[in-house]
């Protein structure tokens, strides 16, 4: 099997435990028990850990060697530290998972947090390996977009050294800077790398995208943005004076790079294959949300609304289960069999993000209202995931090295 389809096989498979997981944790707001020997807490962070680096990582990396040829137009090289980064893989999120569900936040799970590190600087260096040699005013603009994904990957590992210097070397107390290397990573792995390289990857199997002026503007937006829009996070934290208006300004220029994406890739529906649209359809649309909540720091009530749990998971599961999920799975039919399970996803998934963000604005006003959003909530869950898992299926567990079996006009045709 090629490296893209191993990468892309075994995130299909993390996903599946990341649906188990997300299930689990969405019992224990209707009943309340104990999930012995596991903590809640440290649950939590195997779910969220396995889909950051098993489910959304590794899938992305397989999608995103999957086009390069098409991009490069060059066969796809595989220098030395592909074969380190498909041998460390598997025990870098399996080891995550394991450390992340037993002790939570703790040394072990550090280690393996780092491992997953060491995995993207080899997928980073790939990935150079395949663009060099070539200008990067000269490449199509999906590469710029996955290429600003890659930079933003590795960016995110700076959020190690700011957490290591702020919690270890410097041992502050100040909440600003002890959530600075989180927000970091959010910003830069979640918006950064997943959003943004998963744009160029979609832009790739559409055949490319027809505007090079605003690609450029894009890319050029979301490079020098994602970073200083982390600030904007830590103002609930007490991050107060120019910085703010810094963080906030980045944010609404994110928004706008957002929009200039929907823009270019809107005419471009009609090519998308009938199995794909509707998956794509769906991230759209939920992209076209996050823009606007992009501009929610200018609300009043910001502040309360970002520390809310239920918000926050809402807003979370929009940008990461309706956005870079679906579009995650719309790509997967281009590189196998996809299952069926799109009404589900798309049901449960926006009903599930619905009741959390309804949880979050009215329940401190009417308390009852909040077992019965959170039934809501956990049966809008399984269904979503039974969509999820009943379309990633055949790619997970079918034939092996599965033919292409869809492709549209203008995607790749490197196979
Ligand atoms: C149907 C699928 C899913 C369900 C039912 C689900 C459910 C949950 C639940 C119950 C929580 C904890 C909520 C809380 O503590 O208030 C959570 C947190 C989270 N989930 Fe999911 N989830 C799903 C899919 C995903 C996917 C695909 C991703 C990422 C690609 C993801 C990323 C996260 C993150 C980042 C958190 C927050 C972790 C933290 O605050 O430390 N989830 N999810």
């Amino acid at each position: 099997m090629q490296a893209d389809q191993v990468l892309i096989r075994s995130s299909t498979r993390w996903f599946l435990v990341v649906l188990v997981l997300g299930i689990w944790l969405r019992t224990a707001f209707v009943w309340i028990y104990n999930p012995a020997p596991f903590a809640w807490g440290s649950l939590i962070h195997a779910h969220s850990h396995t889909a950051y680096f098993g489910w959304a990582g590794l899938g992305l990396m397989g999608l995103v060697l999957y086009v390069l040829p098409s991009l490069t137009g060059r066969p796809l090289a595989a220098p030395r530290p592909m074969k380190w980064l498909l041998a460390l893989s598997p025990w870098a999120v399996g080891g995550a998972l394991v450390t992340f569900a037993l002790w939570g936040y703790a040394a072990p799970s550090i280690a393996f947090s780092a491992v997953n590190e060491v995995v993207w600087f080899c997928f980073a260096y790939v990935f150079w390996q395949n663009v060099r040699g070539r200008a990067v005013r000269d490449w199509p603009a999906a590469l710029w977009l996955i290429g600003v994904g890659v930079v933003m990957l590795l960016v995110s590992t700076l959020s190690t050294v700011l957490i290591l210097l702020t919690r270890v070397v410097f041992e502050t107390s100040s909440p600003v800077l002890y959530n600075s290397g989180v927000y970091l990573f959010l910003q830069a792995y979640g918006d950064g790398w997943m959003e943004v390289a998963m744009m160029g990857v979609v832009g790739a199997f559409v055949g490319g995208l027809p505007c090079r002026g605003l690609a450029r503007l894009q890319a050029l937006l979301m490079l020098t943005l994602m970073v200083p829009a982390s600030l904007r996070l830590l103002m609930p934290y007490g991050l107060a004076g120019s910085l703010t208006a810094v963080g906030v300004t980045a944010g609404i220029g994110l928004s706008l790079a957002q929009v200039l994406y929907l823009v270019q890739v809107a005419p471009l529906v009609r090519r998308m294959p009938a199995v794909v649209k509707p998956w794509w359809l769906l991230a759209g649309g939920a992209l076209a949300v996050k823009a606007v909540l992009e501009w929610l720091p200018l609300a009043p009530g910001w502040m309360e609304m970002a520390l809310e749990r239920n918000l926050v998971i809402a807003f979370l599961h929009l940008k990461l289960l309706a956005l870079v999920t679906a579009a995650m799975i719309g790509a997967l039919a281009y590189v196998g069999d996809l299952g069926r399970g799109f009404r589900l996803f798309a049901v449960g998934t926006v009903t599930m993000v619905g009741a959390l963000a309804a949880h979050g604005s009215f329940v401190a006003t009417t308390p009852a209202l909040s077992r019965p959003l959170y039934v809501v909530a956990f049966v809008a869950g399984v269904i979503a995931a039974v969509g999820a898992a009943g379309a990633v299926w055949p790619v997970a567990f079918g034939a092996e090295d599965p033919a292409v079996v869809r492709r549209p006009p203008g995607a790749p045709v490197h196979r």
